[in-house]
């Protein structure tokens, strides 16, 4: 079974990315970012103080996560119900981010990411992917752009989206994904890294198509 992996930053493009270019290989495609969002999402229903651990790993012990991949489109059902569509809000962009610096909560996500990309080939996004969920991964790829770009993309795709989320500014925006950075960079453990081996691809210039066929190319050259 073949890997790739593809880390970076928020906004960078992961998602549309991978998901192109899985689909270009024929492998199955992984947003690993979505573990945490859900874990985020159950937090949210009753939050506690996380620094509490033996709570915190009572609530981790008693949530119940499957990834779904139908048709190449990735679904999140928690306890048989599909969560899917609540996962992409700038409350669990910030959450998801904020729970993920929490031992437990990487070891309940790392085991179920390692779980799902074990037995297939797979395109696999997130932000340790290379480092540490699969270090043996056949190709690994570290998406980046700037801050600026980033955050013009995002505020594209909230206009896109509609409803209050046109109403976010730039500089809102700016702001959560400089403060994301912070988060998953700085981090104790597994914090974002270009991990080793990894081709680094800035995408300031770069169309998708552009990135896609890049990665496509290295990986069919390789
Ligand atoms: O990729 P994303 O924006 O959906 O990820 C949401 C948050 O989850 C991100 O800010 C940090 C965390 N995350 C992580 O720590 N490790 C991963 N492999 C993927 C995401």
């Amino acid at each position: 079974m073949t890997s790739i992996t593809i880390d970076g930053p928020a906004g960078a493009g992961k998602t549309t990315v991978a998901k192109a270019l899985s689909e270009k290989l024929g492998y199955i495609y992984f947003n690993t970012g979505a573990v945490y969002r859900s874990i985020a999402y159950c937090y949210l229903v009753n939050p506690f103080d996380l620094t509490k651990t033996i709570k915190l790993k009572k609530f981790l012990s008693q949530i119940n996560l499957k990834i779904i991949n139908k048709n190449n489109v990735q679904f999140i059902w928690l306890d048989n119900i599909d969560i899917t569509q609540k996962l992409s809000t700038p409350e669990m962009d910030y959450w998801s981010s904020k729970i993920s610096q929490y031992k437990e909560v990487r070891e309940f996500a790392v085991s179920l990411q390692r779980n799902f990309a074990y037995h297939q080939n797979i395109v696999i996004e997130g932000r340790d992917i290379g480092s540490n969920v699969l270090p043996n991964a056949k190709f690994k790829f570290y998406l980046t752009a700037s801050v600026d770009v980033r955050a013009k993309r995002r505020r594209k795709q909230y206009l896109e989206q509609g409803g209050e989320y046109a109403l976010i500014s730039y500089e809102k925006i700016l702001q959560d994904i400089i403060e994301r950075d912070k988060t998953d960079t700085e981090r104790a453990i597994s914090p974002l890294i270009v991990p080793k081996g990894a081709i680094i691809i800035n995408s300031d210039r770069l169309t998708i198509l552009e990135v896609v066929n890049n990665m496509f190319n290295i990986c069919k050259g390789g």
